[in-house]
């Protein structure tokens, strides 16, 4: 099987269709102009079936960013969490990723997306540990990219944009080049700003430590989740919007935060060890702490994982067809071929 395991349905505009029905025109906006955002989101085995990892900050993050570009997704976070759902039950998959992607869709060329209608797909795929299971056991290697982060000023870094990661597949495919598994990418500023799709924390004499959004980061869900969680454990924490390289280089140890990546430590930058080379204590244990929140396993009052086979109670079947909210307001083509 190829990354796509080209089965099950992909939900777009309102259709769950066949796999390889789920296409898009060759004018649409958001190829051309990098004019769409997109989320990532994971689903974790759990005793109880599938479980979504904070389901409803990454709908809010998606619509967020959507405004942020002027777009309105046209779908409600209900409506969009229902149709995850329903992609997640036709792929029969237990544990995966889910990429919600909205676009400008067909309509002109033209730098401004005037008639072209925003396109919403969802689609579910298996995505096992991004940087690797001997990256989660035993930590990266990780360079300080030649490109620098996007100025925040220049294009939102709270928004997850599709044209934004030219920037991380400028420094990833630089450091995979050059043998690394990972960039850190530093800011405008030159300070750290994050990895090329993950968000960075030290931990110096006990304290763990990691940026915000005025760095030009995205700021992570995971890394938001890691905060939580070391407050949880009484590990003290402090957020440093101006990190140094040297903080970094310096540091007991490190590690990396995301959606992708869960929570990967960081054993070396540029060949210089962190602390010991080796994965440290906190690290370890938020690690464990985040992936036994994930699992369903610990921290269950946080209310963090939204159960697929539980749902809410609004006697929908799930394979319903849904009708955009754009259609209502007499939106046309979506540009779908
Ligand atoms: C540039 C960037 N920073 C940070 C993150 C981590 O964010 P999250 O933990 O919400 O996945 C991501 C992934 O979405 C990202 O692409």
């Amino acid at each position: 099987m190829g990354f796509f395991p080209e089965r099950g349905a992909i939900w777009l505009d309102g259709d769950l269709l066949p796999w390889s029905d789920a296409r898009v025109h060759v004018c649409v906006h958001g190829l051309h102009y990098g004019t769409g955002v997109f989320e990532g989101i994971r689903f974790y085995d759990t005793a109880r079936g599938p479980a979504l990892f904070r389901l409803g900050e990454h709908l809010q993050r998606f619509e967020r960013s959507a405004a942020q570009y002027r777009m309105q997704l046209g779908w409600s976070e209900e409506q969009l969490a229902q149709a995850v759902r329903d992609v997640i039950e036709s792929s029969e998959l237990t544990e995966g990723y889910v990429r919600p992607l909205a676009l400008y869709g067909y309509g002109n060329l033209g730098i401004l997306p005037r008639q072209c209608p925003v396109t919403v797909a969802i689609v579910v795929y298996p995505f096992p540990m991004y940087l690797g299971a001997d990256g989660i056991q035993n930590g990266i290697r990780v360079t300080v990219s030649p490109w620098r982060k996007t100025h925040t000023s220049s294009v939102p870094s709270t928004a997850k944009g599709c044209g934004q990661y030219l920037n991380s597949f400028l420094s990833l495919s630089d450091a995979r080049a050059r043998g690394f598994e990972e960039a850190l990418l530093l800011n405008q500023e030159g300070f750290v700003a994050e990895g090329s799709g993950e968000n960075v924390f030290y931990v110096k004499d006990g304290t763990l430590l990691t940026n915000d959004a005025p760095a030009s980061i995205l700021p992570g869900i995971t890394q938001a989740s890691v905060l939580e969680l070391a407050r949880l454990h009484g590990i003290p924490s402090r957020i440093q919007t101006w990190i140094r390289l040297e903080d970094v280089l310096e540091a007991d140890e490190a590690f990396f935060t995301g959606t992708a990546a869960e929570v990967t430590p960081i054993r070396e930058v540029d060949g210089r060890s962190i602390g010991d080379g080796t994965v440290g204590a906190v690290t370890r244990r938020l690690q464990d702490s985040f992936f036994a929140a994930a699992r369903g396993e610990a921290h269950a009052d946080l209310g963090w994982l939204t159960f697929l086979k539980e749902r809410g109670g609004n006697g929908m079947d799930g394979r319903r067809v849904l009708r955009p909210r754009s259609h209502e307001a007499g939106v046309q083509s979506t540009g779908r071929t």
